[in-house]
């Protein structure tokens, strides 16, 4: 076996562990499977042993900087490094209607803040060549936002780290004091933490492209289709592993070229600025 490493977080269940399973049968090197409680992340790995796939496995729960600091330095001491990461962890809760102000923060802190933690702590150990591929959503497409400031501002090519999060703090500061329009997004801002944390995602996506592209490293975003997994109380048109065949190909098979982008569960890519698509979440699809 070589010494390539490749980690997925979140991926106990669901999209995570599809993509791990794949991994596993494609990938010539180390696969992490992880997981934020580790007795699940356990019962994951007899699952594939079952199937005699042997993934490593660490604990890591995104939204804990520790827990984060300490795979990070799990990884530097055992491989030195790491080749391919897949940022698949995320929560969801239906419809948000009736979340209060720390449960649509904590959809915030871990889809979207949490990203920030491993872009400081791992990103440095991700080698030359490596690939990134954060899951998405079709929420994190640019035309769930209706805000015309806001799409101006995440248009920008120049865009920063900063204003990013200053987007997302618009959004969580009017949240607290309930002065945020809902009519800022998609659907009357329903599933609205959720939108801002997957187009935060997404446009923080193109800026750590341009940051290691020098290093040939590519960071794609995507939106993995509508999927049967506990995120979706089982409705989807697709299976887990149907759904890890593109986050497969993005990480496993796609040519060099193909950085920064915007891909769709079927492998095109989209263009994300365009904010006048029809690419928004629409709830209704969960009742289809
Ligand atoms: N399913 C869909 O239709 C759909 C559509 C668009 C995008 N997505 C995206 O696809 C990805 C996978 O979703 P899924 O449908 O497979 O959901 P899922 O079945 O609910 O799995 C989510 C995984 O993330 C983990 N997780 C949550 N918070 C975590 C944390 N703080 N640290 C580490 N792991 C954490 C969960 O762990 P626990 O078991 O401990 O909760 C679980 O393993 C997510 O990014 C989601 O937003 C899904």
């Amino acid at each position: 076996m070589s010494n390539k490493v490749a980690i997925v977080t979140g991926s106990n269940k669901g999209i995570g562990f599809a993509i791990v399973k794949g991994l596993l049968n494609r990938y010539d090197g180390t696969v992490y499977l992880t997981s934020r409680n580790e007795s699940n992340g356990k019962k994951a790995v007899a699952e594939l042993n079952k199937l005699g796939l042997k993934p490593a496995y660490h604990q890591l729960d995104v939204a804990d900087r520790e827990s984060v600091k300490r795979f990070a330095e799990y990884l530097k001491k055992t491989h030195g490094g790491f080749d391919i990461l897949i940022n698949n962890a995320a929560i969801a809760a239906g419809s948000e209607r009736q979340c209060n102000y720390e449960e649509l923060k904590e959809i915030v802190d871990i889809n979207y803040y949490s990203l920030l933690t491993i872009q400081e702590l791992l990103f440095p150990l991700v080698r030359d060549n490596g690939r990134i591929l954060n899951i998405a959503s079709d929420c994190g497409h640019l035309s769930n936002l209706l805000n015309k400031h806001w799409i101006e501002r995440l248009s920008k090519k120049d865009l920063t780290v900063e204003e990013v999060n200053e987007f997302v703090k618009w959004y969580l500061d009017g949240r607290k004091d309930g002065t945020f329009n809902l009519k800022d997004l998609r659907e009357d801002g329903d599933v609205g933490s959720y939108r801002i944390a997957k187009m935060a995602v997404c446009a923080l996506t193109f800026i750590q492209q341009k940051e290691l592209a020098a290093r040939n490293i590519s960071v794609n975003c995507m939106h993995p289709g509508l999927v049967r997994t506990d995120m979706t109380y089982g409705a989807g048109f697709y299976s887990p592993d149907e759904a890890a065949r593109t986050p497969l190909y993005l990480v496993l098979d796609a040519p060099d070229t193909l950085k920064g982008e915007y891909v769709w569960h079927d492998g095109q890519i989209l263009d994300w600025y365009d904010y006048n698509a029809d690419w928004w979440f629409k709830i209704s699809t969960l009742n289809d």
